[in-house]
């Protein structure tokens, strides 16, 4: 996985050094990016010589005629695409200060706008400006548009005064980012079956109807899975997608195909995530051959499809069972009737008209609607991050009182 870590001007930046080696040594591979306050710290030869990459110190490499060139003026936006954690090591009370304002006059700041990954940031600065009202504000704002913060120790500070303002120890900072890449197999025990991408309903062998489900939603989450050690059953509409490696990927291609495939592999799940946008109609009739173009007006009859959820829903026992909601509008209203009509325990609903949101995108803006009453808004991220804490409350909702039990969770 790719770490880029960002490194900013205080005296703690020498600590960034073996930051960077223990992840390398972790198998990650780390990306250095430096302020120009940092250089003053520590020289970038440092990082790349630990890293083996180049460091990137400035928004606009600049060739021998003293010209930007045009790869580094959209370098910040490769970078933010293939990074999957931004980590910030030490983090100053001015960077803090532009990633909660949304300022981005340096690589840095203009990454941490342009990335969906998760950000962990481990500030270290005076007592004060760490006490500082403004310091405060900054922190909390950022807390809840979801970045980490690994708060600063308590002690003797380099300014000579005593207080918090220490750099995190380097242990919690490597905690910290193996929790925010949800690098942990807690769905050992899970059998999760998740259905995605759209389906399509044929009206003759050259026409169907169908919708702009890509799949991503529902693959990022058979795979979040997978990686956290479950089980996986992946019921696939037609995508453009590969399969994510080590499931048991079913293709099909209608609602009634998925509806059989879902009921087929549902006694042996232990969770049921429905991501798919499955078609609500389907034309009545499927014609045998292409259907001619006439002058008279055409009305095709539609008839609905199964509803998957909802039958698989009287079968529930101790499932955990995940609708998710497409909205366009009253998006709460929508999503606690279906929790409660699908007999869900959680509905993931998507404003699909939200910018960042909904069909086809990398990213998406979803709230979870839990059956214990538990709202929880998620800003904008990666389809990656939020399939991640979409399984964080299903571990959520494992542990209350009323659903698993042993015998369940080890089926299949
Ligand atoms: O695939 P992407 O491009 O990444 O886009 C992601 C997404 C927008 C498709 C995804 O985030 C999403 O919202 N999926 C559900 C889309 C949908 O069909 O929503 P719905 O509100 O119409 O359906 C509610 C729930 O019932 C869904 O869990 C759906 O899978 C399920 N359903 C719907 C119809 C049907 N016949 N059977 C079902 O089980």
């Amino acid at each position: 996985m790719r770490i880029t870590l960002g490194v900013t001007g205080g005296v703690a930046a020498y600590k960034a050094a073996e930051l960077a080696r223990r992840l390398q040594q972790d198998g990650f591979s780390v990306q250095v990016v430096m302020t120009r306050a940092a250089r003053e710290f520590v020289a970038p030869l440092t990082f790349a010589a630990l890293t083996g990459q180049n460091v990137i110190t400035d928004l606009f490499a600049r060739d021998t005629s003293g010209s930007a060139n045009l790869e580094s003026a959209v370098e910040h936006i490769a970078v933010a695409q293939r990074t999957d954690l931004l980590l910030v090591v030490p983090a100053t009370a001015d960077i803090l200060a532009k990633f909660a304002r949304g300022l981005a006059d340096d690589f840095l700041s203009t990454l941490f706008l342009a990335t969906a990954a998760p950000v962990v940031v481990a500030p270290a600065m005076n007592v004060n400006m760490w006490q500082h009202p403004a310091t405060r504000e900054n922190i909390e704002m950022l807390r809840a548009r979801g970045v980490r913060i690994v708060e600063p120790g308590e002690g003797y500070l380099a300014c000579g005064m005593t207080g918090q303002g220490r750099l995190a120890e380097l242990e919690d900072i490597l905690a910290a980012v193996r929790d925010a890449l949800h690098l942990k197999r807690d769905f050992e025990t899970e059998t999760v079956l998740v259905t995605a991408g759209p389906t399509c309903e044929d009206l003759d062998p050259v026409r169907y109807l169908t919708n702009r489900s890509s799949g991503k939603m529902g693959y990022a989450l058979a795979q979040a899975a997978a990686r956290r050690g479950a089980k996986v059953i992946l019921v696939s509409g037609p995508t453009a997608l590969p399969a994510p490696d080590g499931v048991q990927f079913i293709p099909v291609r209608s609602a009634e195909e998925m509806h059989k495939a879902v009921l087929a592999s549902f006694s042996s799940c232990t969770v049921a995530i429905f991501a798919a946008a499955v078609a609500d109609y389907r034309p009545a009739a499927r014609h045998a051959h292409k259907m001619k173009r006439t002058k008279a007006p055409l009305t095709i009859e539609l008839e609905p499809t199964p509803d998957i959820i909802a039958d698989v829903a009287r079968h529930k026992a101790d499932r955990l069972l995940v609708g998710f909601a497409a909205e366009t509008d009253h998006l709460a209203e929508n999503a606690r009737k279906k929790l409660a009509a699908k007999n869900a325990d959680l509905i993931v609903a998507n404003d699909v008209t939200a910018q960042g949101a909904g069909f086809d995108l990398d990213t998406n803006i979803v709230t979870l609607f839990s059956r214990d009453n538990r709202e929880t808004p998620l800003p904008l991220m990666s389809k990656s991050e939020a399939a991640q804490r979409i399984l964080d409350e299903l571990v959520r909702l494992r542990s209350l009182p009323h659903t698993a039990s042993a015998s369940r969770r080890s089926a299949g």
